[in-house]
């Protein structure tokens, strides 16, 4: 009951930003965001509530969505960490980091672990090459990684104050 009235209230919210921008369709990005915040990822529901909203087709929003990194299609852990494999990176040891995060969690990348914490995604250069290599949790860098710096996040990750405040 509690969730639905939230869902109503975001509705009400995003119908109103929509009515009075002077380009709707310029919100869309942030409505999908908007929505997916509410369930953890842009369910089909919520991509046909959003094309409702904004008056765009499923096909324009689905496009969009796939485009844009922040989005997901598909369920993901509370944090998403996503692990730089581009050159510089890749120079200064990310790939045995990538490794060492997936022998940590035990799952592969793209995957999410089963307690739903955690997905692990490859990504292309996060423009932190100064700190590599790099990776991102949810929208946190963090940079200059080695193995214990990454047991230290994900411990921090799992109960420490690393999680507070931490934006999806
Ligand atoms: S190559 Fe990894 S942050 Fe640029």
């Amino acid at each position: 009951m509690e969730a639905r009235n939230q869902k109503n209230g975001l509705l009400k919210e995003l119908e109103q930003r929509i009515r009075s921008a002077e380009h709707p369709r310029e919100l869309v990005v942030d409505v999908m965001l908007a929505l997916q915040e509410n369930c953890g990822y842009l369910s089909d529901d919520a991509l046909e509530e959003a094309a409702r909203l904004l008056g765009m087709s499923l096909l324009e929003l689905e496009e969009l969505a796939s485009f844009y990194d922040f989005i997901y299609r598909r369920p993901v852990g509370r944090f998403v960490i996503r692990v730089c494999d581009s050159v510089v990176c890749w120079l200064e040891g990310g790939e045995k980091l990538g490794k060492h995060l997936e022998a940590r969690l035990g799952i592969r990348m793209g995957e999410t672990t089963p307690d739903g914490l955690f997905t692990l995604l490859p990504v292309c250069c996060i423009g932190y090459c100064d700190m590599a290599p790099a990776m991102l949790v949810n929208r946190r860098v963090y940079g200059n990684l080695n193995q214990e710096k990454i047991d230290k996040i994900l411990e921090e990750l799992r109960t420490g104050d690393e999680r507070k405040g931490l934006p999806r």
